[in-house]
């Protein structure tokens, strides 16, 4: 499943510079443990036609956790937030978009390989910041096939699935394709205790007797910032309740709606977890609701929230 296209942008941004996309090389000795510590975000930015508008859609919210992740990796970075913004806004102006956008800032230490080895505190890095086109794909009208995965999801004091970092995603990667070679579209990992945390790539939530329902932040989840868009449009717009607590496997055989959430996955309906039927076996009126009202806030058609919204041009 392709979840963007191939498309490539005409610029990036390198340590302060916009240069053309082709011209940012690396030496191929420091591919390998270069990204071992790599950090990075994943942004999107939404085109409103209305409005003639590109909205970077909570970007205070992923610098926040951007800088986080830096923190716990004990790196040397001396940008901040502010800066850091500015250098987004400038490299979406330089590509000239004026349609939906994947932004990844991403940082990983500089070097050759023998100064890669020692993991010395305050070591520079290289600062990318990489965008290309995309487009909202997901039709929520099909809902994914999931499995419960045979492989446990890292742990906070193994690999902390807080810090946003390229290496904890080799965990996601062998879960997803274990559930590929098994016949189902996604994966869902639980944690050492088997309680639910998330699939590779979104968070996810289940609906059950009327309340949505969401892993809490010290499952081994990603905190993730679309959860935190959804827990507001669920208790402000569509009034239900929203519950974050420790969630069963077997909750989700039981559930009456089950979705995926992310920036990149936005409101991916689930319709069977372990060939079981979750609900009727089709998207549920809730994860619809969700879907629509995420779409109109990501995008500025609901003004709500404008906070959320910063806008490029
Ligand atoms: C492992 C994982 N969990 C959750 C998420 C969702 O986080 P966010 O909503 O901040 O994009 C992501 C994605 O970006 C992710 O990679």
């Amino acid at each position: 499943m392709a979840l963007y296209e191939e498309e490539i942008a005409a610029k990036i941004w390198r340590n302060g510079e916009i240069i053309p996309w082709e011209d940012a090389m690396i030496h191929v000795n420091s591919v390998g443990h270069a990204s071992v510590a790599g950090i990075f975000e994943g942004i999107k930015a939404y085109w409103n036609e209305d409005d003639r508008q590109l909205y970077v859609f909570r970007l205070a919210d992923h610098l926040k956790r951007f800088l986080a992740s830096i923190k716990m990796v004990r790196y040397g970075f001396a940008y901040s937030a502010e800066e850091i913004t500015q250098a987004i806004l400038d490299l979406l102006k330089a590509n000239e978009y004026r349609r939906d956008v994947y932004i990844r800032p991403y940082i990983f230490q500089k070097g050759m390989v023998r100064e890669l080895l020692q993991a010395e505190p305050g070591k520079a890095t290289e600062f990318i910041i990489d965008s290309w086109p995309f487009s909202s794909y997901k039709d929520p009208a099909h809902g994914l096939d999931v499995c419960v995965s045979s492989w446990t999801r890292i742990a906070d004091n193994a690999l902390p699935p807080r810090l946003k970092c390229f290496s904890n995603y080799h965990n996601g990667r062998l879960a997803a394709m274990e559930a590929t070679v098994s016949g189902y579209d996604w994966p869902i990992l639980l944690d050492g205790q088997g309680k639910v945390t998330e699939g590779p790539g979104a968070c996810l939530a289940i609906v059950r007797d009327g309340e949505v329902i969401t892993p809490s932040v010290t499952s081994s989840i990603l905190e993730s910032v679309t959860r935190a868009t959804i827990g507001a449009i669920v208790q402000e717009v569509l009034e239900v309740p929203w519950v974050e607590r420790v969630i069963d496997r077997t909750e989700l055989y039981l559930a009456d709606e089950i979705f995926f959430l992310g920036t990149g996955w936005e409101i991916m309906p689930v319709i069977s977890v372990d060939r079981l039927t979750v609900g009727e076996g089709q998207v549920g009126p809730v994860t619809q609701a969700i879907h629509g009202a995420y779409r109109d806030i990501v995008r500025g058609v609901d003004k709500r929230h404008p906070d959320w919204r910063t806008p490029v041009w």
